[in-house]
């Protein structure tokens, strides 16, 4: 089994990915990484990993459509199973989730639904919220709001800042997007007409 994963950034959950491949734990194999970002360290991440890292950078594009088409085709020449977004901080257009769909999963930094968006570690701090997580999903037209995977909780404690609940969530992001990515590549995971199953039993 393909897998894809598109990053812009550091790609610590890119990282978690290729470690758990190391240890035959990914059910299957991720044969490209994509950057809209040149300078990515994800993309270093992925040569040292012997893995194909590929920047392609959006600016270079005249429109979303235009980048997005670029993105369909460099993605289409690996036959990926499934596309991995870990830190790809560009919002897609319709054709590419239509594109992909049912084969995109993201990992978003928030307990879902709430906290959609941006900079949700400021956000969860400035309402005083007691918990804090990470969620993967699946990727639909709605900004992170497809329907959910699997998520991990953080207590927040009254020391917290938004380092070290930034901190504390990529840990569990870490745990998680491996399970997921391994679900999906075994069969166990499926979007369906009705939402998201594991082993047919909906989540
Ligand atoms: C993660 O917090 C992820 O949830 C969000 O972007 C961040 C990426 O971090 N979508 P990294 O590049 O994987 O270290």
């Amino acid at each position: 089994r393909r897998v894809v994963v598109l990053i812009s950034g550091n790609g610590s959950n890119l990282q978690a990915l290729i470690d758990a491949q190391s240890y035959d734990e990914l059910g299957g194999e991720i044969i490209a990484v994509v950057s809209n970002q040149a300078d990515a360290y994800g993309l270093k991440r992925a040569r040292d990993a012997g893995i194909n890292a590929v920047a392609l950078p959006h600016r270079e594009y005249e429109s979303r459509e235009a980048f997005d088409g670029a993105l369909i085709k460099v993605i289409e020449r690996h036959e990926p199973d499934l596309i991995v977004l870990a830190g790809f901080m560009r919002m897609l257009t319709p054709i590419f989730v239509q594109r992909f769909y049912g084969r995109l999963l993201n990992i978003h930094p928030s307990l879902l639904p709430a906290y959609r968006g941006l900079n949700t570690h400021a956000r969860v701090l400035a309402d005083g919220a007691r918990e804090h997580g990470a969620s993967v999903h699946f990727v639909t037209e709605e900004l992170d709001g497809g329907p959910v995977v699997i998520q991990a909780a953080v207590d927040i404690t009254e020391d917290d800042t938004e380092e070290s609940l930034k901190d504390k969530v990529h840990a569990r992001e870490h745990l998680i997007y491996p399970i997921a990515v391994r679900w999906f590549l075994e069969g166990r995971l499926q979007l369906g007409v009705n939402g998201p199953t594991l082993d047919g039993t909906p989540l």
